[in-house]
């Protein structure tokens, strides 16, 4: 989490860091600051809360040609001005901003610091403090390699030093940082998103590197000390994809691209004959595999829960699922040919990439799924598949899932076809068939704005139920409801209500039902009733075919295996208009962040 920014050239810093920041924004929003660097010194600014905040409190007429920022999630120290970064070393020679949690900080404070006095309660504030202890006796460019040889844990760092004032540290281990590379200027970014507007060629760095950045040139070392030489690479980001445009919310701009991503995905996995097409390794690797074993979190966890109903009915590989967060904690038996598979918007999330180090040492091949080409998790397994998404920025992930799950499909379907099952869908026709329904159901935006006002305005709480791949819907859509309009909500399976949930149906509880499963139609149609009959206020959305009188809303008519990539939608909608109708702010949720980078 956080997101650091840093500039050095020949125009003034200050707007160039705080839009950076703007664009980091989603990566923590607790509190910000910018440190800028001239003839008369370091300028430090901070504040709690947003970059908005933060610009309020930066003084317009400081000019600088060099500086760093960061935008800041909370691990070490609560959220506040004196916790905010830039951190700044006790004679105020070095600044610093960090991202990262530095695991070993009470031991180097009690080694090395004993008689320093705090100003934060950061693990961030050891750093810039070891490396003034150190800069006592050798040069900065050392002192700063010493202390990240120290360090343990993750760290993306932008250091100033006001005795080398043409230079900005910086290092990185486990925490994406890059270099963007301009005529007569540098820049440091956690992505390179924050730098498009200024630059599109960026040098990636890897984990414990350190670059000496200048206005005119980037060094790349190791923590040995070796030269490390690298070609910058140019970003293919288009900047009508990380702004708003004429959208109200990022989150309601990134439901509408469903279809287009749901487009562009069948195009990026055809053939030149019109065919579904993976990479032969990757179908090997599958078929090689006696069990799959599929790990990730939050939304990609829910994603993966449909992949295993999807590559179990298609490709009859078993699958089991993981929470991310457990798995590294308490393995489970592993079958003797494991194949594991990380899903992962982001590519970033430490306790996904965690387990992928684990099994990676074990000596198992990993496959990531993954939004972002060159992402942590996508360079370190063995094979890639990419959402072709787009950037996602709104903190709620929408386009991810549903772009997940078609990945995985493919996935599934590849594998089936190699292995000469019998796979009865034709799956390039029926994705198309998906995109066209998600526009229809993008277009009903009204209806399920309705939903949301009529079942929602003062719900306390609010249940999904359903069954089969239904249920696995249903608790994406809880977690899209909680996360952004704080309606305490979860999903449940059909059948498991009479096994306790059902205490918690009080009158006018609100409960919404996922029907779009022949097989258990009717059972679902069941529990709606049990709900009913004890006072909840019941909404189903059902699909055509179906449908029976009173159904809330009925979806357009998609292959069976296929419904959570359109089921989903009305609920990614109904929680959008219930947060945007209490006030809340849809994009960037309290206590979140968008790439959780912290175990
Ligand atoms: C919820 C959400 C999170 C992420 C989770 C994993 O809307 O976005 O639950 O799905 O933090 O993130 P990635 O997919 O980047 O590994």
């Amino acid at each position: 989490m956080c997101g650091i920014t840093g500039y050095i050239g020949l125009n003034d810093a200050k707007e160039i860091l705080l839009k950076g920041l703007e664009k980091l924004e989603y990566r923590g929003y607790d509190s910000a600051g910018i440190a800028l660097e001239n003839q008369d010194g370091i300028h430090i600014f901070k504040e709690k809360g947003r970059i908005a905040d933060l610009r309020a409190v930066v003084d317009a007429k400081v000019a600088a040609r060099a500086g760093i920022g960061q935008t800041r999630w909370a691990t070490h120290g609560v959220p506040s001005k004196i916790n905010a970064h830039p951190h700044q070393s006790l004679s105020g020679r070095f600044t610093l901003v960090h991202n990262g949690v530095i695991e070993n900080e009470s031991e180097l404070r009690a080694e090395f610091l004993q008689d320093v006095k705090f100003k934060s309660d950061t693990d961030t504030e050891v750093i810039v403090q070891l490396v003034e202890k150190f800069a006592k006796d050798m040069e900065t460019e050392e002192a700063f390699t010493k202390t990240l040889r120290l360090l343990n844990g993750s760290y993306a760092i932008a250091m100033l030093d006001t005795e080398t004032p043409d230079t900005i540290f910086a290092a990185k281990n486990k925490s994406p940082l890059l270099i963007g590379v301009g005529e007569d200027f540098h820049v440091v970014a956690s992505d390179a998103m924050a730098m498009i507007q200024v630059t599109d060629r960026f040098i990636e760095l890897m984990d414990k590197e350190i670059v000496i950045v200048k206005r005119d040139r980037a060094d790349i070392y190791n923590l040995q000390g070796e030269v490390m030489l690298r070609e910058p690479y140019k970003a293919e980001l288009d900047m009508t994809e990380i702004e708003k445009g004429t959208y109200p919310h990022f989150m309601l701009k990134e439901i509408d691209e469903q279809p287009l991503v749901m487009r562009k995905i069948i195009q990026a996995y055809q053939d030149g004959n019109g065919n579904l097409k993976i990479e032969d390794e990757i179908t090997k690797a599958m078929l090689d595999a006696d069990r799959l074993y599929i790990v990730a979190c939050g939304t990609s966890y829910h994603a993966g829960l449909v992949g295993k109903q999807l590559i179990e009915k298609m490709a009859g590989i078993p699958v089991e699922v993981h929470l991310a967060s457990e798995f590294g904690y308490n393995m489970p038996l592993l079958s003797a040919k494991p194949l594991f598979i990380f899903i992962s918007q982001s590519g970033e999330t430490a306790d996904s990439r965690a387990v992928l180090i684990k099994v990676k040492e074990m000596g198992y091949k990993a496959l990531t799924i993954t939004n972002v080409p060159g992402s942590t998790l996508s360079r370190e397994a063995d094979f890639t598949l990419l959402l072709h998404a787009g950037p996602e920025i709104a903190v709620a992930s929408t386009k991810a899932y549903t772009a997940q799950i078609a990945v995985l499909a493919i996935l599934a379907f590849v594998t089936g076809t190699s292995k000469g099952a019998s796979v009865n869908i034709n799956l390039v026709k029926e994705l198309g068939i998906i995109a066209n329904a998600m526009e229809t159901l993008c277009d009903a935006k009204e209806e399920f704005e309705q939903i949301a006002a009529e079942y929602l305005p003062a719900a306390i709480n609010c249940f999904f139920i359903g069954r089969s791949i239904d249920h696995s819907v249903g608790l994406e859509g809880a977690l899209k409801l909680k996360e952004i309009s704080y309606i305490q909500a979860e999903g449940f399976a059909g059948g498991e209500l009479k096994h306790g949930t059902i205490a918690l149906i009080e009158k006018q509880t609100p409960v919404i039902a996922l029907a779009t499963q022949a097989g258990v139609n009717g059972s679902i149609r069941a529990n709606v009733k049990e709900v009913a009959t004890r006072g909840a206020s019941t909404c189903i959305i059902s699909m055509k075919g179906l449908e029976t009188e009173g159904d809330r809303f009925v979806l357009p008519a998609v292959h069976e295996l296929l419904t959570p990539l359109i089921s989903v939608i009305p609920l990614q909608l109904i929680a959008y208009y219930a947060a945007l109708h209490r006030g809340c702010d849809v994009d960037k949720p309290r206590n979140l962040a968008k790439s959780v980078t912290v175990e």
